[in-house]
């Protein structure tokens, strides 16, 4: 997607695209809007989470409006030395791996409008913040996601980001992790996302297609369409095995 294409505003933007957050800016629609989103997914969203998100969504107290990013920075500097940097949109892979590198992450500042409610294409300040967020007060997520940075330096280096943005888009974005109660969603992509209706064997088994797809055809960004697709097809694969249909 070329910055053509982005609708943040990037003509603010400082060399490592960071931006002012300018919380007064927030509308009170748009604090009410992502109101209701974090109310709709909070209610979704438990049952399949790994604990650790739902352990650090819950001292958040950030479901009533926008957060402040200073404020949460500064809890989760306390905790495992990141920060967020707010950032206009998608930012190119140099500075993006840049801030993972120095434990900053980037978080879109502006909030998608009223009627992309159930999906948006870029990412804006509720999937960031929800789904990427919390899991950064985990220590474990947040040295794994400082390693990813320094790793996807090198890897422009050697002229391999594409394998790069791949774990990236198949761990952060849409990772499963086995837990005590069993397979949980640690990717943002799936902690954002809504239709939690699907059995979590069928999301484990399209997380296996997709990356098996996603490496032989290097697509990276799959509309949740695309994803439903395949976890339809890889129910009616899982169905036809059951019941020899
Ligand atoms: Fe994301």
């Amino acid at each position: 997607m070329s910055k053509a294409q982005l609708r943040g505003d990037y003509s603010r933007a400082a060399p490592d695209y960071s931006v002012e957050q300018d919380w007064g800016r927030y509308s009170a629609e748009e604090h009410a809007l992502y109101r209701r989103l974090f109310e709709r997914q909070a209610r979704l969203v438990p049952k399949y989470a790994c604990p650790e998100w739902i352990a650090a969504i819950a001292g958040l107290d950030s479901s009533r409006e926008i957060p402040k990013f200073h404020e949460i920075s500064q809890k989760l500097k306390s905790r495992t030395g990141w920060e967020i940097v707010a950032v206009p949109g998608l930012i190119p892979d140099d500075a993006f791996f840049t801030h993972l590198a120095n434990r900053r992450f980037p978080v879109t500042v502006w909030l998608r409008k009223p009627e992309e409610f159930d999906y948006i294409v870029e990412p804006d300040v509720f999937h960031d913040f929800f789904g990427h967020v919390p899991l950064l007060f985990d220590r474990v997520y947040a040295d794994h996601l400082h390693e990813y940075g320094k790793g996807g330096l090198k890897a422009m280096r050697l002229d391999a980001v594409n394998m790069l943005a791949r774990l990236y888009w198949y761990t952060i974005e849409f990772g499963l992790v086995k837990t005590k109660s069993g397979i949980r969603a640690y990717g943002a992509g799936l902690l954002t996302k809504t239709g939690w209706g699907e059995p979590l064997t069928g999301l484990l088994f399209a997380a296996v297609i997709c990356a098996a797809v996603g490496y032989i055809t290097s697509f990276m960004i799959v509309r949740l369409q695309h994803l439903a697709l395949i976890m339809i097809t890889t129910l009616a694969f899982l169905l036809v095995r059951r019941y020899g249909l």
